[in-house]
C-alpha cells in the first residue's frame, strides 16, 4: 500500500499544465494499481451499463459485469427501474445471465428464487433452517440511474449527484433529445492496453486526428477544436467539414471516468471502457441515429464502416502506446496544449484515487 501512495505522489495534479508530467507508468502497468482502481475510482463514480431500449416492459433484464461486479438491472411489475447485486444468497452463484425477459429472477443452481423487486420469494429445503430470515436475504440493491438513452449504476453507498456532474452537457445534448434518437448497433472491441490509454487517446484535443486518421482529418476543422473542463466532465468540439457523417459540428464528451459520447452530424455514438486487467480493456461502443434524417441503410452502412476504421486505428495506436509503456525508457511526458481534458483526468484520477 505504501509503494501505491508513493506512486499517487509522483504525480503532481498542481502543476500548471506547462510543467506538468503524465502519471508514471506504472500506472499503467501494475495490477495492484488497477485494484486500488476498481476499489476508489470504478466503485464509487456512475457507470453505464444498459440502455433503456433494453428494459422498456416489466421482466426486462440486462446482466453483466461492472469490472469484477456482477449485476442485473430490471424492470419491475411496477414499473420502476432497479439493480441488484447479481448474486444468489445462497451460495453465490448468479441469478441472471445476459438480456431477456422474466417473470421472476431465478438462481439456476438450487432454484431460489426472487421477484423482479428484488425480495427471496422461495428458498427449497431451507424451510427447517433454524431462523432463517428470508426478508433477509433479497438480493442486494445496487443505485440506479437513467440519463437519455442510457442507465447507469453506482456501487457508492452515497453516490455522486450525476444531474450536477452532467449539467453543463445536459445544457449542451438534452437527455430528452438524446432519448429520441433511434438504436442501431452495438459493438465490443478487447484491446491489448490498460484501459486509461484509450480514454487518454480521446482526450488529446484532437492532436492525433491530423496523424492516425488522416480521412477523418478532412472532415473536422481541427483549427476550430475547443476543449472545455468541468471537473469530472470535459468537452470537446469542433465544427465539421460539410462531410454528411460529422455534419456542421461534433461534440466529445468524456464522463469521468470511463464514458464517451460523440454527437456528431445524425448520430450519436456512445463508448463505456472497462479494464479486463492491467494491460487489456474492453471496449463497448453503441451507434444511435437521428431518425428524422433519414439517412438511408446503405448510408448507414457506410457511415459505420468508416466509424470502424477510426476506431481501429486508435486500437493499433493505443495497443503500441502499451508496449511503449512497458519500456525502461519511458516513463512519464508533457503535456502538449490540446491536451487540458487528459491532464483533467488524470488530475480526477488522482482525487479519487488519494481517499
Ligand atoms: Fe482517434
Amino acid at each position: 500500500m505504501d509503494d501505491l501512495d508513493a506512486l499517487l505522489r509522483r504525480f503532481d495534479a498542481a502543476a500548471p499544465i506547462s510543467r506538468a508530467r503524465t502519471p508514471p507508468s506504472a500506472w499503467y502497468t501494475s495490477s495492484a494499481w488497477l485494484e486500488r482502481e476498481k476499489e476508489r475510482l470504478f466503485r464509487r463514480h456512475w457507470c453505464v451499463v444498459a440502455r433503456v431500449d433494453q428494459l422498456r416492459r416489466s421482466g426486462d433484464h440486462v446482466a453483466g459485469v461492472l469490472v469484477d461486479q456482477p449485476y442485473v438491472v430490471v424492470r419491475g411489475d411496477d414499473g420502476a427501474l432497479r439493480a441488484f447485486h447479481n448474486v444468489c444468497r445462497h451460495h453465490a452463484t448468479a441469478v441472471a445471465s445476459g438480456e431477456g425477459r422474466c417473470e421472476e429472477l431465478v438462481c439456476p443452481y438450487h432454484g431460489w428464487t426472487y421477484g423482479l423487486d428484488g425480495r427471496l420469494i422461495r428458498a427449497p429445503r431451507l424451510g427447517k433452517v433454524d431462523g432463517f430470515d428470508r426478508a433477509a436475504h433479497g438480493l442486494a440493491p445496487m443505485h440506479v440511474r437513467v440519463w437519455g438513452p442510457l442507465v447507469l449504476v453506482s456501487l457508492a453507498d452515497e453516490p455522486r449527484d450525476l444531474d450536477r456532474d452532467l449539467a453543463p452537457l445536459a445544457a449542451r445534448l438534452p437527455p430528452d433529445d438524446l432519448s429520441a434518437l433511434s438504436f442501431v448497433e452495438r459493438r465490443t472491441y478487447r484491446i491489448g492496453c490498460n484501459w486509461k490509454v484509450f480514454a487518454d487517446n480521446y482526450l488529446d484535443g484532437g492532436y492525433h486526428v491530423p496523424h492516425m486518421h488522416r480521412e477523418l482529418a478532412g472532415k473536422l476543422d481541427l483549427d476550430a477544436y475547443t476543449v472545455e473542463s468541468f471537473g469530472r466532465l470535459s468537452i470537446q468540439s469542433t465544427r465539421g467539414g460539410g462531410d454528411p457523417r460529422v455534419g456542421a459540428a461534433a461534440t466529445y464528451a468524456f464522463v469521468h471516468p470511463n464514458l464517451m459520447l460523440n454527437r456528431y452530424g445524425p448520430w450519436l455514438d456512445v463508448d463505456v471502457v472497462l479494464p479486463i486487467d492491467a494491460e487489456s480493456c474492453e471496449v463497448v461502443m453503441e451507434w444511435w441515429i437521428d431518425p428524422t434524417a433519414r439517412v438511408d441503410d446503405a448510408e448507414v452502412e457506410r457511415q459505420l464502416a468508416e466509424s470502424e476504421r477510426v476506431q481501429q486505428e486508435d486500437v493499433a495506436v493505443c495497443e503500441a502506446v502499451q508496449r511503449g509503456l512497458r519500456s525502461i525508457a519511458f516513463d512519464t511526458g508533457p503535456y502538449a496544449s490540446s491536451e487540458a481534458a487528459m491532464f483533467e483526468f488524470h488530475r480526477g484520477l488522482a482525487a479519487d484515487l488519494e481517499r
